[in-house]
């Protein structure tokens, strides 16, 4: 297949925090030529640029706790629907919730942009929250100290953890190693990504 014939990626990483999500978005993102859209990101900027949403949210991100589902819907599917996003996306951190993926599978539906491929990225807690540490420790990070870092991953339990079901049901879910180096995890993503493209043209 040339990258000529290659359909537009519409993927979504789906991980605990601390796994690779932002990472790996961005390396599959150049891989396959569309836009990486992270919500963390999108979010921390209004925050540092202090929008009306960034001043809204500030308090919740430092706490680790999600911002509410209609903020962060209108704010991704705004992104998602400019045109530079029209083929395809690589989305980070949305949706998280099932009432966001349940909305986002609608949005997509209408548009025929569901998503063809979820990574579910595998790394164990102990590796995360180490991830994290040495994170907050080099960057300062608003959420990376030990009480936050633990109270996340409590929330992706509880919050996030469901859509793993919800897209395994699909038939769309692969779960990806995401222990190793970041060129490790990124040549078994590409891997299984091309193989789902190969598979659904
Ligand atoms: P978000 O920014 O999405 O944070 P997160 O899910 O906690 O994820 P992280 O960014 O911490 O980790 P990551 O998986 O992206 O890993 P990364 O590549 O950075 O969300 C922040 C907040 O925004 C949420 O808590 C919530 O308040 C709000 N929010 C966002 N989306 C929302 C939504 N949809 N609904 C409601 N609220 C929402 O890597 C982590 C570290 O590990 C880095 O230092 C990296 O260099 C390192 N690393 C990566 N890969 C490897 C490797 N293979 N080996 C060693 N180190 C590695």
């Amino acid at each position: 297949m040339t990258d000529d014939d290659r359909p537009s990626l519409r993927a979504l990483l789906l991980a605990p925090p601390g796994a690779g999500k932002g990472t790996q978005g961005e390396r599959l993102a150049e891989h396959y030529d569309v836009p990486h859209l992270a919500t963390g990101d999108l979010l921390r900027r209004h925050v540092a640029e202090g929008t009306e949403t960034g001043n809204k949210v500030a308090a919740l991100m430092a706490s680790g706790e999600l911002v509410s589902d209609d903020l962060v819907v209108e704010l991704v599917l705004a992104e998602i629907g400019r045109s530079d996003a029209a083929d395809g996306f690589v989305l980070d951190g949305f949706p998280r919730t099932l009432e966001q993926a349940t909305t986002a599978y609608e949005w997509g539906s209408a548009r025929d942009r569901t998503f063809q491929v979820v990574l579910l990225l595998d790394v164990p807690t102990p590796e995360l929250v180490r991830r994290l540490l040495e994170r907050g420790a080099q960057q300062g990070r608003a959420d990376d100290d030990e009480v936050t870092i633990l109270h996340r991953l409590e929330v992706y339990r509880r919050s996030t953890k469901p859509l793993i079901e919800y897209y395994e049901s699909r038939g769309i879910l692969a779960a990806v190693d995401g222990t190793g180096t970041v060129d490790e995890v990124t040549a078994r993503l590409v891997e299984i990504i091309d193989e789902r493209l190969r598979a659904g043209t």
